[in-house]
Formats: structure tokens, sequence, C-alpha cells
């Protein structure tokens, strides 16, 4: 059950569009974003909101994840635009855009922006990028490490997901958007400068 009433129409849309796997990793995500927006004082319920959507264009057939990127007009890197596992997260603003009529430019920019990073997250779209890899259904090595990370520090949490993330891209030998570089020297300088403070 959705934390919030108003949200069952949405928990009954992604039930329908994803296979239960996914469901379930949607609704811990949610959670997930529930209590690391508690942790950091953010808006629980948009943070809650943007968990539960994140993934909904996942299981669409990737041709039109692929068209919806490119049709976007949300300025999608050619390495976005190459690379399949990454069309979900720009479809899935799409959608939530235009078919679901979510207005909310921070709830379509952290979907949006779920899978590379960008520079300069709000701390809504921070939340949600954490959320999605420290999600209860998460069992990569050192996982745990990581979820507490997440509560100490949610920039320097971010430098070590971005390289985590990046290091993977690079071990598939797979392309990087410019945002995902750009991410990654925003938030070590942004901790270096913090440092020295
Ligand atoms: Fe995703
Ligand atoms: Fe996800």
């Amino acid at each position: 059950m959705s934390r919030y009433e108003e949200f069952d129409k949405y928990e009954k849309l992604i039930k329908e569009r994803l296979s239960k796997k996914r469901f379930n990793h949607s609704m811990n995500v949610a959670e997930a974003c529930y209590s690391l927006a508690e942790r950091y004082g953010a808006d629980k319920k948009r943070c809650y909101l943007a968990g539960l959507l994140h993934d909904v264009m996942k299981e669409e057939l990737p041709e039109k994840q692929k068209q919806m990127t490119v049709e976007s007009g949300m300025l999608p890197d050619t390495a976005e635009v190459e690379s399949p596992p990454l069309w979900h997260a720009v479809a899935g603003a799409v959608y939530v855009r235009d078919k679901l009529d979510i207005a909310d430019e921070e709830i379509l920019a952290a979907i949006r922006f779920h899978t590379i990073g960008c520079a300069k997250m709000t701390l809504l779209e921070k939340i949600v990028y954490l959320g999605d890899m420290i999600s209860e259904d998460r069992d990569y090595k050192d996982v745990d490490k990581f979820r507490k990370f997440c509560y100490d520090d949610i920039n320097v949490a971010m430098s070590v997901a971005l390289i985590y993330n990046i290091e993977s891209v690079c071990k598939k030998c797979g392309k990087l958007p410019h945002y995902s570089f750009e991410a990654y020297n925003y938030y070590l300088q942004y901790n270096k400068e913090k440092e020295s403070l």
C-alpha cells in the first residue's frame, strides 16, 4: 500500500506496467526516498512520489523508449541516445509530464537524471538518485556501507555513488554522457571545498 491514498492510482499504474520484481523495487525506492527525505528535511511526499514513478517506463518497448528520449526536448546526450539502459529515465520523465500531467519540475528532473546524475542536483533529485541505489531490494557488495554514507552526508554519498556508477559503465566499455562527468567533477569539487572550510 502506498503511504499516501492519493498516490494509490500511481501504485496501481506501476503495478500494471511493471513486473512484480520491478514493482517491488519501485515501492522500495519510494520508501528509501521517504526515509532520506526525513533525514535531510526534504519534502517527504514529493520524494516518495518521484521514487514511486522513477522506473515507470523501464519495461516499455525499447523502440518506444528511444523515440520518447529523442523527442523529449530534454537535451539527451548522444551517449544517452545510444545506450538502451538509459532511455527509461528520459522516457519516464516524458511519460510523467505528458500522460500523468505532473508539472513538478523537480520530480521530472529527478526521474530524468536518476540513472546518470548531473551537476547541481537539488536535494530531491539527489534523494531519488541515491534512493534508487539503496532500496531494500539492492544487494550488491558494500550496499550497507553505502547506505550509511547516504545517511551521513548526502554530498559525499553523491561522489561515492558517481564513482561507483561511472566505474561500472567504464568496465563495460559503455559511453558516458557528459552529464555524468559534470556531476562527478561538481561533487568532487563541492566536497573538497567543504573539507577546506
Ligand atoms: Fe531506473
Ligand atoms: Fe530503479
